[in-house]
């Protein structure tokens, strides 16, 4: 008896392995692959598959014009997808990957145009879910993916909500259970001077890159639309409506909590929430947990029928910034 437990890991680790292996085979020969990281579910195809990387647009409905973010299993690797990128990149890697931080560089020429929406840059992320991290290396090539939902919809922080969205749109499906952070990594690039802007807040936070970098870090600057295209197009959105508030406006029946969400189908206003019926009341802890579940409960509205979501708005700072920029831009107002 004494092996046998030892023996059950082995075999589950092999039968991961080759499931794993599969989907790498399937990266190699141009299919599609949805796979778990730490953010959200990507939908990957190899990068340098100029076909394969316009199937992921097909899809999912992308507009064209939105670039992918290319990901790779090693620091060494950004040498394949970028060039001559700067010290700073390096330093930036090196504190915060793998994890979730995408840093904007310039483009490799050997990786074809359509991964970049035609831009002279490339978004690189090394993603720190073992899954993620094992099908990359095992693909042997670099991975273009962009969260593995239809366009205009939440990320998908699980696999069924993925599987959901794309269907046999995809070839080989991985996975890799709830996300940890459950919003998209954050976009840096780096201005003239080696200054580090946020183009998309995340879960590595403006404070985390300030203090790393020793200076302060702008952000919320809307690139140009010819910078960065996939800002213009509408984003994060579940069909109930969003309606964002304050942690001040009247809530108390809710009692205390670090934020909170309500899902309602039609009913009173905010106040008489809890005492209507079919209405969803969400708490969380921190905002960590807020964040961990606010694609999660957009969909389960949607799914319940809710015609409104109430969102609250943490205060702008750490990842209270990326929440407030998702429920923004989920409620139509846009960009933050
Ligand atoms: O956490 C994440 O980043 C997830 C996982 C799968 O890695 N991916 C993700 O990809 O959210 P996507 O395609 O949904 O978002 C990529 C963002 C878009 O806002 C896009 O415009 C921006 O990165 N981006 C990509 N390439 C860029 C470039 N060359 N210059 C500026 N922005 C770029
Ligand atoms: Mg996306």
């Amino acid at each position: 008896m004494s092996g046998s437990s030892a023996d059950n890991r082995r075999a589950g680790a092999i039968g991961q392995g080759g499931e794993i292996g599969r989907a790498a085979e399937a990266i190699r020969g141009g299919r599609l692959v949805v796979f778990p990281t730490e953010t959200v579910y990507g939908l990957g195809a190899n990068a340098f598959d100029a076909e394969a990387v316009a199937r992921i647009f097909d899809a999912k409905g992308r507009p064209g014009d939105n670039p992918l973010i290319v990901h790779i299993a090693d620091i060494a690797e950004l040498a394949d997808v970028t060039r001559d990128p700067p010290e700073i990149a390096y330093r930036l890697f090196e504190r915060f990957s793998p994890g979730p931080l995408t840093v904007v560089l310039p483009r490799n020429p050997r990786l074809p145009e359509v991964v970049s929406a035609g831009l002279q840059t490339v978004a690189v992320r090394l993603p720190s879910h073992p899954v993620a991290r094992e099908l990359i290396r095992l693909a042997g090539v670099p991975v273009a993916a962009p969260s593995a939902n239809r366009s205009g919809r939440p990320s998908p922080t699980d696999l069924g909500t993925a599987r959901r969205d794309l269907g046999d749109r995809v070839d080989v499906y991985l996975d890799g259970g709830p996300c940890e952070i459950g919003l998209e990594s954050t976009v840096v690039r780096i201005a003239s001077g080696a200054s580090v802007e946020v183009l998309r807040e995340g879960a590595v936070t403006r404070e985390m890159l300030a203090e790393a970098l020793g200076h302060p870090v702008r952000g919320g600057a809307p690139p140009s639309a010819a910078e960065s295209p996939g800002t213009r197009h509408a984003h994060y959105m579940p069909k109930a409506r969003v309606i964002p508030f304050d942690g001040d406006l009247p809530f108390g029946a809710l009692g205390a909590r670090a934020a909170a969400l309500v899902c309602c189908r039609e009913g009173p206003d905010l106040r008489d929430a809890q005492l209507h019926t079919g209405v969803l009341v969400y708490r969380f802890d921190s905002l960590e947990e807020y964040a961990k579940s606010l694609y999660r409960v957009f969909r389960e509205a949607d799914e319940r029928g809710c015609d409104r979501i109430y969102a609250e708005l943490p205060a702008p700072r750490g990842i209270g910034r990326a929440l407030r920029d998702r429920i923004l831009r989920a409620s139509g107002e846009g960009h933050s």
